[in-house]
């Protein structure tokens, strides 16, 4: 096995930190955190956060320790992942399918207390199968499709009476209640029409959740809601359970929805090339902050606009007499435009306070897409 890069200690200054680096403002991230805790106390509603956001299980554990009732996860690896280091309650916001996927399952399923989403009867057989098999217990959410249009069943279709009824009659399966996740809305960033689509996709839950009322099936579970719903969602009195992930490190794009929570999570980069006055270039691109949603912006200098991204370059353009100061070697900080994605790129993140390196966490879930 070769060895990773080599990785500067605990109590480096950031001015020495090597780049790029996703670095942590660890008092905002602490302060995002809490905010979040504090508010799930006051109204009343479970906090069970979602950890594809930072997949590290240092922060996770974080989490926890300020009352989370457990994490969410969406792939198992990353479940597999976090059980490992000792996490006990786990939600994997997503199907497993396969043969292979659902045995992996099982063996999670001996640590930690898991529940799955199902969308299909072929794959709650597959999943009775296998819990009987292994002699797993296995908590079920039905997946209901809420507005996003990606997975889950339509809230009034017969496979909500049909499904659940087949996950009550699995001897090792527990019927918990619905999964209602409407990705799609969080990031409208006008406050009146986010609250309205909220609205919207929660009366479909209600639907759902009505044909279960109806027959008689108990709903211990109803969890919905991210970063940019979680005071909207969790007011609704069905609702028993939010999963935001962003909130943690939020990023360009979610700073454009709210002001609640601060950038804690960025991307440390250098100049490595000024071939104009007006122009120079970084050594952070795609391959260590994302462009799928939002561009990056520049978070440490005024003056200066990203100009192109390309794998392993970004080049910036200097706007003001002061930015065109900027030599080769000085060290620029981005907030990434998507965070999600950007931290998948790293393996590591450096914790600051007050200018120093506090902590060095692997980030153990990284690039982990089965
Ligand atoms: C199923 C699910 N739940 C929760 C979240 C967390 O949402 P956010 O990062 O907007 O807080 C996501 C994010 O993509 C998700 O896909």
């Amino acid at each position: 096995m070769i060895n990773n890069a080599k990785l500067q200690p605990v109590g480096t200054a950031v001015t020495e930190l090597d780049t790029p680096a996703f670095i942590i403002d660890l008092e905002k991230m602490e302060n995002n955190i809490d905010t979040m805790a504090k508010y799930c106390k006051s109204a009343n509603v479970n906090l069970r956060p979602h950890i594809k956001h930072h997949k590290t299980p240092e922060i996770a554990a974080k989490q926890i320790e300020k009352g989370a009732i457990g994490i969410c996860c969406q792939k198992l690896s990353e479940a597999e992942v976090m059980a490992q280091s000792g996490i006990e309650n786990i939600l994997i916001t997503y199907e497993i399918i396969t043969k292979f996927k659902i045995n992996r399952l099982m063996e999670i399923g001996k640590n930690a207390n898991l529940i799955v989403l199902v969308d299909n009867p072929n794959n709650v057989k597959d999943l009775d199968e296998a819990s009987l098999h292994f002699n797993t217990n296995l908590g079920i959410l039905l997946d209901i499709n809420v507005g996003q249009n990606r997975c889950g069943i339509e809230p009034n279709s017969t496979l909500v009476e049909s499904l659940s009824k087949q996950i009550i009659s699995a001897p090792k399966l527990q019927f918990k209640g619905i999964h209602g996740y409407a990705g799609s809305i969080q990031s409208i960033a006008n406050d009146e029409e986010r609250k309205k689509a909220d609205s919207l996709s929660m009366n479909k839950a209600e639907i759902a959740l009505e044909q279960l009322k109806k027959l008689n099936i108990p709903v211990e579970i109803v969890t919905a809601g991210g970063t940019g719903t979680y005071n909207l969602t969790s007011k609704y009195e069905h609702v028993t359970e939010i999963q935001p992930g962003s909130y943690v490190f939020m990023d360009n794009q979610y700073s454009n929805v709210m002001s609640d929570f601060d950038v804690s999570g960025t991307v440390l980069a250098t100049v490595i090339s000024k071939p104009t006055k007006n122009r120079a270039v970084l050594d952070s691109g795609m391959k260590s902050i994302s462009t799928d949603q939002w561009p990056p912006k520049i978070k440490s200098h005024k003056g200066i606009t990203v100009d192109t991204i390309s794998d392993e370059h970004l080049t910036i353009s200097l706007d003001t007499e002061d930015a065109k100061q900027l030599n080769i070697g000085d060290q620029i900080e981005l907030i990434p435009g998507h965070n999600d994605t950007t931290v998948n790129l790293h393996t590591h993140s450096f914790g600051i306070r007050n200018g120093i390196v506090e902590s060095i966490w692997s980030i153990s879930a990284h690039a982990m897409t089965r």
